[in-house]
């Protein structure tokens, strides 16, 4: 998903960080997915458990994220670019997550 606030050279987001648009993060998830996946299922995250995806971009771990943790547990996740914090949000509505997201934006502190 593109937004209007990103720039395609540098990929920055609204917050004007480097590689942290939604597009970008995409890309990148898709290119590293089985080794970060196989990273993921090394933590031992079990059932139930409520998780924090602390600088969760677009919400890319979130499937398996919410299929460890199942329908007992919960995922809360944060992020400084408000966009990113918006796709989440539309991924979470559209997604059949076993688990459900909280999706909150941080608070800047420069
Ligand atoms: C390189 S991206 C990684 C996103 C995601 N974890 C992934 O692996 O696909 C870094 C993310 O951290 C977010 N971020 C940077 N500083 C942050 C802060 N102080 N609090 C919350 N999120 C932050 C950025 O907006 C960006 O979405």
């Amino acid at each position: 998903m593109t937004t209007a606030h990103e720039s395609v050279a540098t990929h920055d987001s609204s917050t004007g960080q480097s590689l942290t648009t939604s597009a970008w993060l995409d890309t990148h998830f898709l290119a590293m997915q089985p080794e970060y996946e196989t990273m993921l299922r090394w933590v031992g995250i079990q059932p139930g458990w409520h998780v924090l995806d602390a600088a969760c971009g677009n919400g890319s771990f979130l499937p398996l994220l919410t299929e460890l943790v199942g329908a007992t547990g919960k995922v809360s996740t944060i992020d400084l670019a408000p966009e990113n914090v918006q796709v989440v949000e539309q991924r979470a509505q559209q997604s059949s997550w076993l688990a459900p997201v909280v999706a909150s934006k941080a608070a800047h502190y420069a």
